[in-house]
């Protein structure tokens, strides 16, 4: 029968030396040389922390039923909206709207809301034709996995109208919420609250500037766009001008920055030190070896049996 080595133990030899002398400092060099380059390799390499990670979530995202419109052209300017203290003051140009929603929709059965409708409906009193829309919607942002955020979020939606267009006019816009992050999210903060309303409208005696409310909300860490994916007009000859604008929102899963928690921090870190040291470990306990069994540094050798 062939036998195989499968261990072999030396005999344990013990080498003493004393404080000082060139044995005991050539083994303090010894475990310097063993613990300090793996922090040196992997901090220059990629650095030990994350400086930040993304991760895919699917907001939850829902109207909560504010919406100003603008209707501009050289010759006219529109307004309406869902407060009755901005169409008071903006009587002159007022007009009435009605607003529908849909029942919202959960096409892959996940328990999160993939898409809705919106309706609004305004009377005029003239053509649309060649005017360009500045429709504002209010939504709520949530999301609930790593960071909380929930905060009231905006969506702008420009259109141009074409100068084709008939009496009784309908625009459909399909298009997404999108978060814009000027800093990654935090995975330990919560951001349920910080963020406040966009339009305060309880604190104003005049109108407020848009341009400024605008301003104000693009210049958060955190606001959101409103991303056209698909516009399309139709209109009808009718009796009674009116504009329809029909918004689908589809909301679908987006990759958002974060920092990561601690732990996941040290748990990283942790794995990049410990796969680093343990070529250096083994390298130096080479050397170490060939030294002191060669007796290149002196040394009281105490050999057991
Ligand atoms: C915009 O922000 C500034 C500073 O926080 C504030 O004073 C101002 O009232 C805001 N404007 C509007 C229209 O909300
Ligand atoms: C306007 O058009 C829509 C759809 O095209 C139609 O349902 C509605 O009855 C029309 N309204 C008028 C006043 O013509």
């Amino acid at each position: 029968m062939v036998l195989y080595k499968v261990h072999s133990q030396e005999h344990r030899v013990r080498y003493f030396a004393r404080p000082c002398s060139s044995a005991f400092l050539f083994q303090i060099v010894c475990i310097i040389f063993t613990i300090l380059p793996p922090l040196f390799t992997s901090y220059f390499t990629s650095g030990f922390y994350y400086k930040e990670l993304s991760y895919s979530e699917q907001p939850s995202v829902s109207f909560n039923g504010k919406y100003e419109i603008f209707i501009d052209s050289s010759s006219t300017s529109l307004f309406s909206s869902s407060d009755a203290f901005l169409n008071g003051k903006l009587i002159s140009s007022y007009r009435s709207s009605t607003l529908r929603t849909s029942i919202p929709r959960d096409i892959d059965g996940d328990g999160l809301i993939d898409q809705f409708t919106i309706t609004l409906n305004i009377i005029l009193l003239e053509s649309i034709a060649s005017t360009t829309t500045n429709l504002w919607l209010q939504f709520q942002y949530a999301l609930s996995r790593y960071p909380l955020l929930n905060m009231e979020a905006l969506g702008v939606i420009l259109l141009k109208a074409p100068s084709s267009l008939k009496d009784n006019s309908t625009v459909t816009i399909y298009g997404q919420l999108r978060l814009q992050q000027r800093q990654p999210l935090s995975s330990n903060s919560d951001y349920s609250s910080i963020q406040g309303s966009i339009i305060n409208y309880g604190t104003y005696s005049t109108v407020p500037s848009f341009d400024d409310i605008l301003n104000n909300y693009t210049s958060r860490n955190y606001y959101t766009t409103f991303d056209q994916q698909y516009v399309q007009w139709s209109s009808i000859p009718s009796t009674q001008q009116q504009l329809t604008i029909k918004i689908i929102v589809n909301n679908d899963l987006q990759s958002i920055r974060y920092i990561p928690n601690y732990w996941k921090e040290f748990r990283w870190a942790w794995i990049q030190y410990i796969t680093a040291l343990i070529p250096f470990f083994y390298i130096i306990n080479k050397v170490k070896e060939f030294v002191f069994s060669n007796g290149l540094v002196r040394t009281v050798v105490h050999k057991s049996s």
